[in-house]
Parts: structure tokens; C-alpha cells; sequence
């Protein structure tokens, strides 16, 4: 079979992106990697440990012996740290109110990227994140930055929760992904940026079909064009 694109797609908290990611790989045949889920289940791992999240040693040492893996299931993808499901866990506000600080050290992501690196190498993958276009796949067939307006993406977050049977209010959730945006963006080391080759996507009035069917039209010209 032939080896497909690479296709990196970065943005902003809540902005979609996993859930349209998912969509677009499953379509294509392509393997999804959500890398917020890495970070995240580094720092439910840290803060399950008592580590400092403020120590970047202690956090790199931690990650040194910490097997992170992402595999296919039912809902789309599982997180196993060690072996353990963690899927759920990693979602939890305690977990989402630090893994930013746990993402801001540069030894942190070092060994992130390396991991995610070596996950890419086959092609055929739709991977989201943060910093996918401008760190991890600076190459990649097909770069794109997803967005939306601060309010709808607190109410998709609240949508969302509340199908967990998590109540929440939206301007705390406004408050907490304006938060998260700031952190991403201001950190130093590889923020949060379009790349300058990135296709915007603003998914403010996008229905998840509308937004995955664009990369899907994109995806497509490029497969044939490589
Ligand atoms: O996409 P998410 O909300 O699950 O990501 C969680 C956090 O991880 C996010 O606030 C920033 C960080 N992150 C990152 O720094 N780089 C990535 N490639 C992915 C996530």
C-alpha cells in the first residue's frame, strides 16, 4: 500500500480539534495521535506521584520511565500509561488546570516530540496538538490551524461535560480556556503559533462533519498531488 501524508493540525484549547481529527483519520484510513493526551496523562502521572510540577528535571525524569501509549477503541482512542487506561482520568479539571505548566518545560516537550516523532514516521496520520506543524512535522503534506470564538468553544466544553454529567459554568469555562490559550501561546519554548504554510479553519459556525470535510478536501488534493 502506498504510504500516505502526514497531516498536522494545531489550535487553541476546545477548538474542535480532536473530535474532528478523529473524524477526518477515520475517513482517510489514517491513524489518529492526539499529543494533548501524552501531556495530559505525563501530568495526571506527576500529579498522582506528588512530583513538583515546576520541577523540569524531576518531570523529565519521570517521563524517562513512563510508557505512554495511544491505541484505537471504541471511543475513538484509548490512553494507556503503563499499561493503565487512563482515558478518563486524564480529562479531569485537576489534570486540565496543570498540564500547561507541565507542557511549558523545554525538557518536557524534547522528549515528547522525539516520542511523537517516531510515531509519524510510517505517514498516513492525523496528529493534533499544539505545536505539530511548527516542531514535530515541519514537513507535513498538509498543515492545518483550527480555531473558533472563545465563547463557542466554552460552550462545546460545557456541552461536552455535561454529557459526562459534569455540571459547569460557561464563564468559568471561558475563563479557564482564555487561561490555557495565554499559557500556550506566551510559553517559550515552541508556543502555540500557525505555521506560515498552515490553512486557517475557523470552526466558529462549522457543524464537526463541515470542518473534518474540509481537511478531507485538502487531505485529498494532496494525496493525489504527492
Ligand atoms: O489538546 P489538549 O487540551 O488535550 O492539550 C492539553 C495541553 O497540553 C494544552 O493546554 C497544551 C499542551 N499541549 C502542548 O503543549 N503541545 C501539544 N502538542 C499538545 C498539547
Amino acid at each position: 500500500m502506498e504510504k500516505g501524508i502526514r497531516i498536522a493540525i494545531d489550535g487553541p484549547a476546545a477548538a474542535g480539534k480532536s473530535t474532528i481529527a478523529k473524524l477526518a483519520a477515520e475517513t482517510l484510513g489514517y491513524t489518529y495521535i492526539d499529543t494533548g493526551a501524552m501531556y495530559r496523562a505525563i501530568t495526571y502521572k506527576a500529579i498522582r506521584e506528588n512530583i513538583n510540577i515546576g520541577q523540569a528535571e524531576d518531570l523529565a525524569e519521570l517521563l524517562n520511565r513512563t510508557e505512554i501509549r495511544l491505541v484505537p477503541s471504541l471511543s475513538g482512542q484509548a490512553v494507556l500509561l503503563d499499561g493503565e487506561d487512563v482515558s478518563e482520568d486524564i480529562r479531569t479539571r485537576e489534570v486540565t488546570s496543570s498540564v500547561s505548566e507541565v507542557a511549558s518545560h523545554r525538557q518536557v516537550r524534547e522528549a515528547m516530540v522525539e516520542r511523537q516523532q517516531e510515531m509519524v514516521k510510517n505517514g498516513s496520520v492525523v496528529m493534533d496538538g499544539r505545536d505539530i506543524g511548527t516542531q514535530v512535522i515541519p514537513d507535513a503534506e498538509l498543515k492545518i490551524f483550527m480555531s473558533a470564538s472563545v465563547e463557542e468553544r466554552a460552550k462545546r466544553r460545557q456541552l461536552e461535560n455535561e454529557k459526562r454529567g459534569i455540571p459547569s459554568s460557561i464563564e468559568v469555562l471561558q475563563q479557564e480556556i482564555e487561561l490555557r490559550d495565554k499559557m500556550d501561546s506566551e510559553r517559550e519554548v515552541s508556543p502555540l503559533k500557525k505555521a506560515e504554510d498552515a490553512i486557517y479553519i475557523d470552526t466558529t459556525r462549522m457543524t464537526i462533519e463541515q470542518a473534518a470535510g474540509e481537511i478531507i478536501r485538502l487531505a485529498r488534493e494532496r494525496i493525489e498531488r504527492a
